[in-house]
């Protein structure tokens, strides 16, 4: 403390003694330029000469990273370039946007998803009486038109459904250029880098689901040769790590999966789903787990839900959601669903090995 007020004198001192706001401001900068050096002989102190050039030298190679990729664009070399795994020759997804009657989130999504270099296709899936309104339709192409970056400007077709039923968000889809499916809910916003790096993975493993909303399943108990399972939310995931499904809301597959869940899983799974206007979420993981006798993957990234916030949080939705897991389970005679703990990252944010 000492020192600080010494400094303060001899610089005001300095200065002729009469007082001034800019003088007082200059003083004050000395201040502060003083408390480094002070700063620098206490931590010298604490930690004694070996540790402390050891913290110095982490300091420096810090900084010397953080300065380099401020420096490496202008060299020619940028590691934030949209990079060439995303671009249209090696072919994009068809985005595909399930909603009901939500038409300012609908708007919102789209937008979005139009301005995604990889969206090839936008497919909304309607399931209402009335088709939608002239006016949204016109609204809504309008926008993909200005949104999108490409030459080639996303097809935007409305897939209508006059009967409000879940099982439409999977329904086969004719004339697709793609053959991944990006399956999204309409009030979720997954940004455009986030979504063509989960794309990269996909590519890597076409016939695996790959999404952004893991989920678990555990053994619960076994009576008289029963199997109980429990479905896990996302708390069990991120206290365990591990996972065995990741939901549709947010999530890439492959399109012969559309024709799989439509025309070949059984139709007890389609009544289920329509009659308890719930898990056709559940139904295509352990569909695709059933396929590849693999587990899903889970992609790092922050994803956006922009709607009033969803029904998992109750406790009535978890009682449903573990009745879903065991009754198809039982359908298909064994558990088809496999665990994991891999998570894909992005290797040029995820410096600090
Ligand atoms: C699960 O996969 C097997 C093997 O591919 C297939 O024969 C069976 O029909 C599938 N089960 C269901 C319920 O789809």
């Amino acid at each position: 403390m000492s020192t600080l007020i010494t400094i303060r004198e001899a610089s005001l001192n300095g200065n002729g003694g009469d007082y001034s706001p800019a003088k007082e401001k200059a003083a004050n900068r000395g201040v502060y330029g003083a408390r480094s050096p002070l700063l620098h002989r206490r931590l010298r102190l604490l930690v004694g000469g070996a540790k402390y050039k050891l913290i110095l030298l982490f300091f420096l190679v810090t900084a010397a990273y953080l300065l380099s990729s401020k420096i490496s664009p202008f060299m020619g070399w940028n590691p934030h370039y949209p990079s060439s795994v995303s671009s249209p020759s090696r072919g994009g997804y068809t985005v595909l946007i399930n909603t009901w009657k939500r038409n300012t989130l609908l708007k919102q999504s789209v937008a979005h998803y139009a301005s995604c270099q990889g969206t090839d296709a936008i497919h909304v899936v309607w399931s209402e009486v009335d088709p939608p309104s002239y006016k949204l339709r016109d609204y809504l192409k309008k926008m993909v038109q200005k949104k999108s970056q490409t030459a080639h400007k996303p097809n935007l077709r409305f897939d209508l459904n006059e009967e409000d039923n879940l099982n439409n968000r999977f329904k086969p889809i004719q004339d697709l250029r793609t053959d991944a499916i990006f399956s999204v809910d309409d009030d979720v916003i997954v940004p455009c880098r986030t979504l063509d790096f989960a794309f990269t993975v996909w590519q890597t493993a076409p016939l695996t689901m790959v999404g952004f909303v893991p989920r678990m399943h555990w053994l619960d108990e076994e009576k008289n040769d029963v199997v109980h399972y429990r479905y896990g939310g996302w708390w069990s995931v991120w206290w365990m790590g591990t996972y065995s499904m990741v939901l549709s809301k947010a999530a890439f597959f492959h399109k012969k999966y559309l024709e799989l869940y439509t025309k070949k899983m059984p139709s007890s799974i389609h009544d289920y789903v329509s009659r308890e206007r719930n898990c056709e979420d559940i139904a295509m993981s352990l569909l695709v787990a059933n396929a590849t006798g693999a587990p899903p993957i889970w992609v790092k990234g922050k994803i956006y839900e922009i709607g009033s916030s969803g029904i998992s949080s109750l406790k009535d939705h978890s009682d449903k959601r573990n009745k879903c897991l065991n009754d198809f389970v039982s359908l298909y005679g064994a558990m088809p669903l496999a665990s994991t703990n891999a998570k894909a990252v992005d290797a040029r944010y995820e410096w600090f090995w």
